[in-house]
């Protein structure tokens, strides 16, 4: 019997295995069915910052009766001070936001009691401003964990990368202000000095970092000479970003890390954990195949950790990161000279 019990975050999972945010865990019977299939951990669906802008200015552009319904408290506050719209609005806001974000703990809630395995509750955020006080609300509601899916694309000539940058460093020190529950930030790869701002984000309260959170990308359709949307689903080749980063960073930072995008089957997972990650996690792989992969991928770590005689997680994780190897210069390479130079 293989150990495959990991430490993620200070939250110890009976194995790396995680299924990622995503349509699938946003609903209960999913979740426990990921749990009982042998996830070791899941992160639930986000919800948006944008959502909780957007569901407030919806409520306030409401009709008064409406939201004098909702509230029962808008005319007592409309009639009682000089500023009183003011006042109201603010109330409003709140009230929406609360409202909101209601149905999100009752699920954060939910999920946490009906599965053995940590639940992870996860935002979607641009900002680091208005919000981040529900963090604390998530943390009562149970979560064990929150995951911050941040992503600042920078694409603004105007803005320069330090300024893009900063945001990420601003939601954390917001986010953790709040919590004590561990902090996970997923991110993307465009950063200027990608190895230097992940160790800064690690010294700076991450407690671990998701490599990489998958954009939208947009194509182009040049039949009906429109915009088209990219596979939403990953690829064979899409995890080999990650196993780079998370191999060069295994070991530089103090934070956990946790691999992600393109994790379709065991052979991926092992890749990622030789590379150095703490965990991993999953959501093409389940799409494609359904919660059956959860087992199925365990099983064939399993099986490769009896062949080449590891016990444990902990015999092989991060055997082959950059700082583990004779050559690490071969994760800095970037041109393929040998091969170029052959191919005709
Ligand atoms: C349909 C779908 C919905 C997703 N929703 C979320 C989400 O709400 N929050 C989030 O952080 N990531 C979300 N993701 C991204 C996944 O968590 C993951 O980062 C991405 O799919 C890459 O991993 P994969 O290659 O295993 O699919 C979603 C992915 C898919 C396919």
């Amino acid at each position: 019997m293989m150990n495959l019990t990991v430490k993620y975050m200070g939250l110890p999972l009976k194995n790396p295995l995680i299924v990622g945010s995503c349509g699938l865990t946003g609903n209960l019977k999913n979740i426990r069915e990921f749990a009982g299939k042998g996830a070791g951990a899941v992160v639930l669906k986000s919800i948006f910052e944008e959502q909780i802008r957007i569901e407030t200015e919806h409520f306030l552009k409401s009709d008064h009766e409406k939201v004098k319904e909702w509230t029962g408290t808008f005319d007592a506050i409309v009639s009682s001070a000089p500023h009183a719209w003011d006042e109201a609005e603010a109330y409003i806001a709140n009230f929406a936001k609360e409202h909101t974000m209601k149905d999100y703990l009752d699920f954060v809630r939910e999920a946490k009691q009906s599965v053995g395995i940590p639940v992870i509750a996860s935002i979607h955020c641009v900002s680091g401003y208005d919000w981040t006080y529900f963090a604390r609300r998530i943390q009562a509601a149970g979560a064990d964990a929150l995951e911050l899916n941040v992503y600042v694309l920078p694409s603004d000539p105007d803005t320069d990368g330090r300024h893009n940058e900063q945001v990420y460093f601003d939601v954390l020190k917001e986010v953790k202000k709040h919590l004590s529950i561990p902090v996970a930030l997923k991110i993307g790869s465009y950063f200027s000095g990608l190895a230097h701002t992940l160790k800064k984000l690690s010294e700076a309260g991450a407690n671990a970092l998701v490599l990489f959170n998958k954009p939208y990308n947009p194509d182009i359709d040049i039949h009906k000479l429109t915009l088209s949307a990219s596979d939403i689903y990953s690829g064979e080749n899409q995890y080999q970003k990650s196993l780079r980063w998370i191999a060069s960073l295994s070991g530089l930072v103090s934070c956990n890390l946790a691999a992600s995008t393109g994790i379709l089957n065991a052979e991926t997972a092992i890749k990622q954990l030789l590379a150095g990650a703490d965990a991993f996690q999953i959501a093409s792989a389940v799409y494609k195949n359904g919660a059956d992969i959860i087992p199925q991928m365990l099983e064939g770590i399993e099986s490769w950790m009896a062949e080449k005689n590891f016990a444990s997680v902990s015999d092989f994780k991060g055997m082959l990161s950059k700082s583990n190897i004779e050559h690490p210069v071969a994760y800095d390479r970037v041109q393929f000279m040998k091969h170029y130079a052959k191919i005709e």
